[in-house]
């Protein structure tokens, strides 16, 4: 068992395997989809499937799997073209990550899972519920929006991959890490900015830019909300910038019977900023799954 704080394990991960700090934090493959696709899976019972944001990979979601493999199955997955996945030069699209998604639940034998989206990762469960919803328990939808791109937003994707193409993952990095966090761990917490800035910079080109080519092209997955009908968690941070609060009503609106919760004191990586707060949230609705 973990006996120091989080932070002090965030520091250490810069430096280190993920798995000398969380144990239970595998790395196993699974071959799908003309692809090799990293993941972890920890513990056992309901299966948890958990979905990263861009530019990110499954190393983000270290403190929940560290938190909740003792009572659930917890899978956080690289999505192609992030951490230990493959990153082929091609098309990305949301359909993609979901096909790879689904190949992973049937290469586990699983036919539902929970699913846990933040950001990227909710856009991915809108297109993953719209193909496959008799695969999905419940959802977790966490910093993230139901609305497609605005032209302005599909123009700065294009202007963010320019940057990454010609200058790399760290210039990636530094143009999004004011976005991930809030004012006050941007000023005073720089080993959480660190263990960012190591996951972003750690993926490849080819993944950052297919990331960007595929939320830009993204449908509006506003009116799909009143079709979900699988018990829903919505959570944001109070200080999101990216997706902001209200963005998180519109989707707490429109998904009858959903549960949102606000977390104070963080912006857009809450799982990150305020992992105690996010995985009560999370756990509380778990167990109302058993
Ligand atoms: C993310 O965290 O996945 C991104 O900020 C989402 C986005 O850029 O829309």
């Amino acid at each position: 068992m973990l006996g120091r704080s989080p932070q002090h394990h965030f520091v250490k991960l810069l430096t280190f395997e993920l798995s000398n700090f969380y144990p239970r934090y595998t790395r196993m493959f699974a071959q799908i989809n003309g692809i090799r696709l990293a993941y972890s899976d920890q513990g056992t019972g309901l299966p948890v499937i958990l979905v990263h944001a861009f530019p990110l990979s499954r190393a983000m979601w270290a403190p929940q799997v560290d938190a909740l493999s003792g009572r659930w199955r917890v899978i956080a997955v690289d999505l192609r073209g992030h951490g230990d996945s493959d990153a082929p030069l091609w098309c990305y699209t949301l359909d993609q990550f979901v096909e790879d998604l689904r190949a992973l639940l049937d290469h586990l034998a699983l036919p539902q899972a929970v699913f846990v989206g933040l950001s990227m990762g909710g856009y991915i469960l809108f297109a993953f519920y719209r193909r496959y919803r008799e695969r999905v328990r419940a959802l977790v939808l966490a910093d993230t929006r139901a609305q497609a791109d605005t032209a302005e937003g599909r123009l700065g994707r294009f202007n963010l991959a320019q940057t990454a193409y010609r200058q790399g993952p760290s210039a990636v990095a530094d143009a999004m890490i004011p976005k991930l966090f809030s004012p006050a761990t941007l000023r005073e917490r720089p080993e959480l900015l660190q263990l960012a800035r190591g996951i972003i910079e750690a993926n490849r080109i080819s993944g950052i830019a297919g990331d960007l080519m595929a939320m830009a092209e993204r449908a509006d997955s506003t009116p799909l909300l009143n079709e979900i009908t699988v018990p829903t968690l919505i959570i944001v941070g109070d200080q999101d910038v990216a997706t902001p609060p209200s963005d998180a009503r519109i989707m707490a609106d429109g998904i009858r019977g959903s549960r949102l919760v606000v977390i104070p004191g963080a912006g857009h990586l809450s799982n990150l900023e305020q992992p105690e707060a996010f995985d009560q949230a999370l756990m509380d609705f778990l167990k109302t799954l058993q």
